[in-house]
């Protein structure tokens, strides 16, 4: 893998969602569906990368020599993944849709069906893109956004909030971009608030496009 762009590197990436346990057989989770992680774990890898891949729940498997797949259920052990392996690492990209909010108590059995209303108390589960920020040494570390309004000042404010060296900001507004389709619609900001804005395009040319920043930028 030598004389490629990311010999010599160890890239982290999170994928997919996050299921939050409410009793042993329920759970609250999102449509994520890990495709864009996937595919950015896939071309770190052609690239020559060492990768470690830590996913939430998902149908997408990956069969690649270096990458190495690790499999989680919630925020917390997503967390604790991460954690593992930061300090080792040139390049972390947090692209899971991680849960923001969990249930409070999980029940030991199953909840049964009563007659009313009934309620789950929620708390926050730990921000893993914010800690790994607080926490940087000389990864290059980048987030993705999924905004509906202020777009680009919310990205902005992210960006900055928790640390980041890029942004990737996935308009909602743009036919094709977002979960589940297999198409993306992406502007990069890095943290000098240099801003490009690529087109419609698959998920592979988007990990590509994605890669080229960050490339252009640790080899700068
Ligand atoms: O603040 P917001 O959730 O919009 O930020 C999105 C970014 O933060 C994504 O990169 C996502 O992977 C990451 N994130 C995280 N842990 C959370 C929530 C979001 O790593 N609990």
């Amino acid at each position: 893998a030598k004389g490629l762009p990311l010999s010599g590197k160890k890239v982290l990436i999170t994928a997919g969602p996050t299921h939050e346990a409410i009793d042993p057989v329920r759970f609250l989770g999102n449509r994520s569906t890990g495709t864009m992680g996937f595919e950015l774990a896939k071309k770190a890898g052609d690239l020559g990368a060492k990768v470690v891949l830590v996913s939430g729940p998902t149908h997408l498997s990956i069969d690649h020599n270096s990458i190495q797949l690790i499999r989680v259920t919630s925020a917390q052990e997503m967390y604790e993944a991460c954690h593992n392996y930061y300090a080792d690492m040139d390049v972390v990209i947090c692209a899971a849709a991680v849960a923001d909010y969990r249930p409070k108590y999980i029940a030991a059995e199953k909840v049964k069906k009563k007659e009313g209303e009934m309620f789950i108390e929620l708390e926050r589960t730990p921000d893993i893109l914010m800690s790994l920020g607080e926490n940087k040494k000389n990864q290059f570390l980048v987030g993705f956004a999924l905004e509906t309004q202020n777009e680009l000042e919310n990205a902005k404010g992210k960006l900055k909030r928790k640390h980041l060296d890029g942004i990737v900001l996935n308009s909602l507004k743009d036919n094709g971009a977002g979960f589940g389709g297999s198409t993306n619609k992406i502007t990069f900001i890095d943290k000098n608030l240099e801003i490009k804005t690529f087109d419609l395009k698959t998920k592979p040319e988007v990990a590509s496009d994605i890669w080229q920043e960050i490339i252009s930028r640790i080899h700068a």
